[in-house]
């Protein structure tokens, strides 16, 4: 498709996932270089969420195949799914933070998961909060925070992993346009610590902001307008 084949950290080939009788994708090739901010937009129902659901193996592709930092999700061993699952970090428009646990354990636990020793996933923490402005709820419960609030900690918990790939499924799609800017600014310095960053969103003000690379589908297809 570009020159930026070669250091693609996810190419999708020909790609088509179907639901029973309906195509939810269909034939979508695409290559996504490190480090790249994409959107993906289309209108509900486009092919959107199940596109991102398709590259952390939440579903399996019905045709077609998908390449993740090398590792061909067709193909890859059961016990590596856990490991494909880290490179990713996820947002989604309804925050899905646990509401029986804390700010402080709901960040925590990818970290746990991890494996990672429980001195370091303190400090970890705390300076994920820190970064997202929410270092003193720490203590708090989801259902005492406000959407935007809320949408912080999930921002935190999503990068607190280091994951290298960011996915967000309409991740202001549940708040007001101050606290969407807020979510967007922090998707932007990930961007720029290296993180690579893929927003899908059917919402046209998110992207009249950035210079990122904007793909849509249509119906299940992918309609490429590369903008500069
Ligand atoms: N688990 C599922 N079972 C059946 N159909 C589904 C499922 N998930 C998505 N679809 C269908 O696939 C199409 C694409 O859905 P989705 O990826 O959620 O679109 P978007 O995120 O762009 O709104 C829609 O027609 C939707 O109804
Ligand atoms: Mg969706």
């Amino acid at each position: 498709m570009t020159e930026a084949s070669s250091d693609a950290i996810i190419r999708m080939f020909h790609v088509h996932k179907r639901y029973g009788a309906k195509s939810a994708l269909k034939d979508v090739t695409l290559d996504i270089p490190k480090n790249e901010f994409l959107f993906v937009t289309g209108r509900s129902g486009a092919g959107k969420t199940t596109l991102l659901r398709l590259l952390y193996l939440a579903e399996t592709t019905s045709e077609g195949q998908i390449l993740v930092d090398g590792m061909n999700l067709s193909r890859i061993a059961r016990d590596r799914v856990p490991y494909l699952r880290r490179k990713f970090g996820i947002i989604f428009q309804d925050y899905k933070l646990i509401a029986t646990k804390t700010v402080f354990e709901n960040v925590a636990l990818v970290l746990e998961a991890a494996g990672r020793k429980p001195s370091l996933i303190a400090k970890k923490v705390k300076s994920m909060l820190r970064l997202v402005g929410m270092e003193d709820r720490m203590d708090a419960y989801p259902r005492s925070l406000s959407g935007g609030e809320q949408q912080r900690v999930a921002v935190a918990r999503a990068a607190a992993g280091d994951p290298g790939i960011i996915l967000a499924d309409e991740p202001t799609g549940s708040l007001d346009e101050e606290a969407a800017a807020t979510i967007m600014n922090f998707l932007d310095t990930f961007h720029q610590r290296g993180s690579t960053v893929i927003v899908a969103t059917h919402d046209k003000n998110l992207m009249n902001r950035t210079h990122s690379r904007i793909v849509q589908l249509r119906d299940g297809r992918l309609w490429t307008s590369e903008s500069a």
